[in-house]
């Protein structure tokens, strides 16, 4: 699958500076290509949010990239379009985020304002990002945005807590979309969902993709949900990528003793998936 990358990761390593120092990220390279969705596994604490939070330039102190590039492609290749976001100043990168790469945090549906509409949250990503948009356009956006993670227009003027939490995370998912990112990371967004919610909103997800084109890194601890949805997957363990394939290879022909184990650990597999072994000898 030769796919142009729209994201290149190379020997990146993050450090916890605190006593003793975590080194949550170890030398991990990684590319995401055009309109794929990359999967990243591994049990809790092996590393995955840390990643997330670096490629988008959100670490906070005690943590600290120590080494390597994350490299944003120029659209179609455009010549001298490569960007390392790892240099960019806070501001520079503020004008990317959300722009271009966008994500959807674990737990985000908890982060909507509680005293402010849906509404008026999804129009503050407009306000900020595209100062130049009219009133009556970015409502009749925000509106069809909405619309489009199969929330209906109507709930423009609801309240958070008037929502369910897999509406709130389809709200977070559009908030995520609005300006057309290249790039969405999703870090364990259904993992608090109920599975049926789950399954309409990775069903929603794969829709949206198909439809807008950008890619995807999926986050979970679930491999074989990854199994499902992912066109390649990395496999993390202890702040290390120990292993990088097609959902199919992965399923079939794990290399690694971690792999086999995670794929192992998951009840789940022996029952209604189904569908990802039909998936998987496509790929
Ligand atoms: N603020 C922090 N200070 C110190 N260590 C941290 C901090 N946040 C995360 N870690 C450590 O970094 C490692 C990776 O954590 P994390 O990226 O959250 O893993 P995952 O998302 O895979 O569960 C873990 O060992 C975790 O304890
Ligand atoms: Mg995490």
């Amino acid at each position: 699958m030769n796919r142009d990358p729209v994201l290149s990761v190379s020997g990146l390593s993050v450090t916890y500076d605190v006593d003793p120092p975590v080194e949550a990220v170890r030398d991990v390279s990684l590319t995401v290509g055009q309109g794929e969705v990359l999967g990243l596994a591994g049990e809790s604490g092996c590393g995955k949010s840390t990643l997330a939070y670096a490629v988008q330039r959100l670490l906070r102190p005690p943590a600290e990239i120590t080494g390597g590039q994350v490299v944003l492609h120029a659209v179609d290749g455009a010549a001298g379009g490569d960007v390392d976001l790892t240099t960019l100043s806070p501001a520079e990168m503020d004008r990317l985020r959300w722009d271009q790469v966008a994500m959807v945090f674990q737990g985000a549906m908890n982060s909507l304002n509680p005293v402010l509409t849906i509404g008026a949250q999804l129009a503050d990503v407009f306000t900020r990002h595209r100062p130049a948009m009219g009133r009556a356009e970015r409502t009749a956006t925000c509106g069809a945005l909405l619309e489009m993670v199969g929330v209906g227009a109507d709930r423009l003027r609801s309240y958070p807590h008037e929502l369910s939490g897999g509406m709130r995370q389809r709200v977070m998912i559009a908030m995520a979309l609005a300006l057309r990112p290249r790039l969405l990371i999703m870090d364990e967004p259904t993992t608090a969902l109920d599975v049926l919610v789950q399954r309409e909103i990775l069903q929603e997800i794969s829709r949206l993709r198909e439809e807008l084109g950008f890619s995807v890194v999926f986050i979970t601890h679930d491999l074989p949900l990854l199994l499902e949805i992912s066109d390649r997957i990395a496999v993390m363990r202890a702040g290390r990528v120990v292993e990088v394939g097609t959902a199919s290879e992965i399923y079939h022909a794990a290399r690694h003793e971690y792999t086999k184990r995670l794929l192992g650990s998951f009840p789940s597999l022996t029952g209604d998936r189904g569908d990802f072994v039909r998936k998987g000898a496509a790929v």
